[in-house]
């Protein structure tokens, strides 16, 4: 039985079927070189291949079987190619493509296509016997696909969203936007599509970005352990090469490639409490009200589906919400923002005054069928007709329908069921055949287009919020995604399961978001299907304070599940979880500045900042923080220890002046803390700020710079930064924000710290910065600002901590200690 069913799978995956008798037609010789002022055309019979430099560090691979490269399109990539110089050698047996440090290797017997860095270290290389190839089907389209060698030691990141594992070697991916409720570890495809992945070997990292919107599918390993793949249903085999050394330079280039995400409104970085569905009005305000009479910091309610009359986008149902814009001022007075649930599925049976229908019909906004019929489908509403969104003028009306909802004072939107999801249509979604129409007068079937529609519904909606209040940040939160949303919309895990098992899926996943350019993401805390135990709940709350976006949500049938459902100890455990979120903002907002300014993700594998670290290549667990927190999350319900390995160089247990290194023995915290296990750097500074109960609210007191000291004579980087600006406008852009760069050398005698403005164009809230300096280990001798003997200063004997007032200190200062 057994066997029988491995040679059935064999034969599945193709792995017994010799690749000619599969129909793939592989590129053969490489009969003529065109040298470019970019790169190289390679001619192979009728097939055309172009090799050439797209940026720095970054190379474009084309292949047109027939000789005729598709128009260059993109929904994803948003750079121009730049003008990178090229050196092209055409020698008999192979000819290369220098640029920077990347040298292209094209073979020519047969066409096979290498990179390697200027040291000649080979990152990625076309399988000897297999060149790239593609397969005509019978309508019309051609199937494409790349296969790779595999060497044994390397390590496969990104794909976005996917279930599983956070390294994806021995797998294999599809990328079909799906509505995958109640998905669980190795289910595949998600709701998202992003063709991206990170190869990492010894410390070394490249990436690939396969541009096809079309179903795609990557494999590491499974069909061949000495092969990687990747290829497309149709479309055009259209791939990027993308350089590191570092991934950190990786993930920068793929970001600068395909756009990166504007600086999120501050608030979208607090606490946002959702369920499916508050009703009515009065439950809304309860929630509210205990969420501040229980001082739980939050920043966001979000109205699903049930607020609206029949579940139509864009209407309220007034028997449930009388007082719909009251409410709305009410919370926002309360420190608290609304977040609606807006659909793109638009009922087809409302009738004349359903604005939406009505204007979308005379605008000739719906997609249709290839007789011309609309396409219609069933959702949440029923039958639905399907907006267009890859035309402009489409996506224009679309951000219109915002302008109603954005007076009464709605604060962010919610764009789910955009895969798109079909209630009971074949493959749950949108009939293949349907009909896109581009801008430039052309159609493509939804089979093409559907991995991108998601993603343009997105689009449309932040577009539309950007001119109709141009000077507030949009909020979006999208549910299907393709390369390149994060230029427009924050997204979630979608429908998680109340498990342990999920709690724990939620690291990897918005790990590999974040690799893949994709930082704004979480997943529901405490699970989206079913109802958590107590201790899940809070275990959730506790991880959950990590994600970048913290959004507590869960479905129609379950258990309520915000913070106080639980009894005193749970809660308390809970607010705390929130609490430290909120007094970390500063260091958090100045990481998502980062990640707008470089594509840096929030949430990063060890690996990102410590390459060779290879003991966490496979670590689905952990996770940094930024450079300089490394969080150690408990996600099961064992009752032994709970063990940590620390990333390389010396931490300290956030919060104490203990100082330990990664050593042979892992750390056995037992019992198990409550809390997640937080560690600093040693050599972190870290900004935080006093407790507030939401991010609008002015903190009482100075701002606060925890220097973790680095050991004597260690050579960690001892700095820190601050960007702080108004968290909702767009005036950063002009200028008005604050950057401050800290730093620290900590000798045997004499500590010092130091700061200095990078550029002043905002008035924070705070005079004053207490800096709290934790490694000292007694009572200084003495301390100085400036050159000037100080006492203002405490040393708490019990934590270690020495905390040193500096006046009036958005300035250059100085703070020297002396042991
Ligand atoms: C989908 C979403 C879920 C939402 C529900 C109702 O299942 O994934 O988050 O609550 O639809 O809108």
């Amino acid at each position: 039985m057994r066997a029988a069913a491995v040679v059935a799978i064999a034969l599945a995956w193709g792995a017994v079927v010799p690749l000619h008798a599969q129909g793939w037609r592989h590129v053969g010789n490489v009969d003529a070189v065109q040298v470019r002022d970019d790169g190289v055309e390679l001619a192979s019979g009728a097939a055309r291949v172009r090799v050439t430099a797209f940026a720095d560090g970054v190379f474009r691979v084309r292949l047109a079987p027939d000789g005729a490269f598709k128009a260059d399109a993109s929904w994803a990539v948003v750079a121009a190619p730049a003008k990178v110089p090229v050196r092209v050698d055409d020698g008999a047996a192979r000819v290369t493509v220098t640029a920077g440090d990347v040298v292209a290797t094209v073979h020519k017997s047969p066409l096979r296509v290498e990179f390697a860095d200027a040291g000649g270290r080979v990152l990625l290389a076309d399988a000897a016997d297999q060149p790239m190839a593609w397969m005509p089907e019978a309508d019309g389209r051609t199937r494409v696909r790349a296969w790779k060698q595999l060497p044994a030691d390397e390590h496969f990141y990104g794909l976005g969203d996917k279930a599983g594992p956070l390294d994806r070697r021995g797998r294999a991916f599809t990328n079909w936007n799906t509505d995958a409720y109640a998905w669980a570890g190795w289910t595949d495809p998600l709701y998202k599509s992003i063709p991206f992945y990170l190869g990492l070997r010894g410390g070394v990292a490249y990436g690939v970005f396969l541009d096809n919107t079309w179903r795609s599918s990557f494999d590491f390993g499974l069909e061949s352990p000495e092969r990687a793949a990747f290829g497309a249903d149709g479309g055009e085999l259209d791939y990027y090469f993308i350089a590191g050394p570092q991934p950190a330079r990786v993930v920068e280039r793929y970001t600068a490639l395909t756009g990166r995400t504007p600086l999120p409104p501050m608030w979208a970085l607090g606490f946002q409490q959702s369920r499916y569905t508050y009703l009515p009005e009065a439950r809304v305000r309860d929630v509210a009200d205990t969420l501040r009479a229980r001082r739980i910091p939050s920043d966001a309610i979000y109205l699903d589906i049930g607020y609206q009359q029949g579940n139509a986008p864009f209407t309220v149902d007034r028997k449930l919400f009388p007082n719909f814009e009251q409410m709305i001022a009410d919370l926002r007075a309360q420190g608290l923002r609304t977040v609606l649930i807006t659909d793109l599925h638009i009922p087809n049976s409302r009738g004349k005054d359903y604005a939406p229908y009505a204007t979308g019909t005379a605008q000739d906004v719906f997609i249709k069928m290839p007789d011309g019929s609309p396409y219609v489908g069933e959702v949440w509403p029923g039958p639905s007709v399907f907006p267009d969104f890859s035309l402009t003028r489409v996506r224009d009306w679309w951000g219109g329908l915002y302008r109603d909802f954005a007076a009464m004072g709605a604060a962010g939107y919610w764009n789910d069921m955009n895969e798109p999801s079909v209630f009971r249509a074949p493959g749950n979604t949108m009939a293949l055949d349907a009909v896109h129409r581009l801008d430039d007068g052309r159609s493509v079937s939804h089979r093409e287009l559907h991995n991108a529609y998601g993603m343009l519904n997105a689009r449309a909606t932040y577009e539309g919020l950007r001119k109709i209040k141009p000077d507030e940040r949009p909020f979006v939160l999208t549910r299907a995604a393709y390369a390149g949303t994060q230029r427009y919309a924050a997204t979630w895990t979608g429908d998680n399961t109340a498990s342990w098992h999920h709690l724990a899926q939620g690291t990897p996943n918005a790990l590999s978001m974040g690799l893949s350019g994709y930082t704004l993401v979480g997943d529901d805390v405490g699970g989206f299907i079913g109802s958590p135990s107590p201790e899940l709940l809070t275990r959730w709350f506790e991880l959950g304070a990590f994600n970048p976006v913290f959004r507590n949500h869960a479905a129609t049938d379950t258990r309520d599940h915000e913070a106080w459902v639980d009894g005193e100890a749970h809660e308390s455990r809970r607010r705390a979880a929130v609490e430290r979120r909120y007094r970390l903002m500063p260091y958090l907002y100045t990481l998502a500045e980062q990640n707008a300014r470089n594509g840096a993700p929030i949430l990063r594998p060890v690996f990102y900042e410590y390459p060779s670290a290879e003991n966490f290549y496979a670590n689905s667990r952990d996770f940094l923080f930024g450079a300089d927190l490394f969080v150690a999350p408990v996600v099961d319900d064992a009752l032994d220890a709970h063990v940590v390995n620390l990333p390389p160089g010396e931490w300290y247990a956030f919060g104490t002046s203990t100082r330990q290194a990664a050593g042979k023995e892992p750390i056995k915290l037992d019992p198990r803390p409550t809390g997640a296990p937080l560690y600093a750097r040693a050599g972190a500074l870290v900004p935080m700020q006093p407790l507030v109960q939401h991010t609008g609210e002015t903190p009482d007191g100075p701002l606060q710079l925890h220097a973790y000291l680095p050991a004597p004579g260690s050579t960690a980087p001892c700095a820190g930064s601050l960007y702080q600006d108004d968290g909702t406008s767009f005036d950063h852009e002009g200028g008005e924000f604050l950057r401050m760069a800290f730093a620290c050398e900590a000798g045997r005698s004499k500590t010092t710290i130091t700061a200095r403005v990078e550029h002043d164009g905002f008035a924070p809230w705070w005079q004053d910065i207490d800096v709290v300096v934790r490694g000292t280990a007694r009572a200084p001798r003495g301390v100085r600002i400036d050159g000037r003997a100080v006492d203002g200063w405490s040393f708490d004997a019990a934590t270690g901590a020495l905390t040193v007032r500096v006046p009036v200190a958005k300035r250059e200062w100085r703070v020297e200690i002396a042991h």
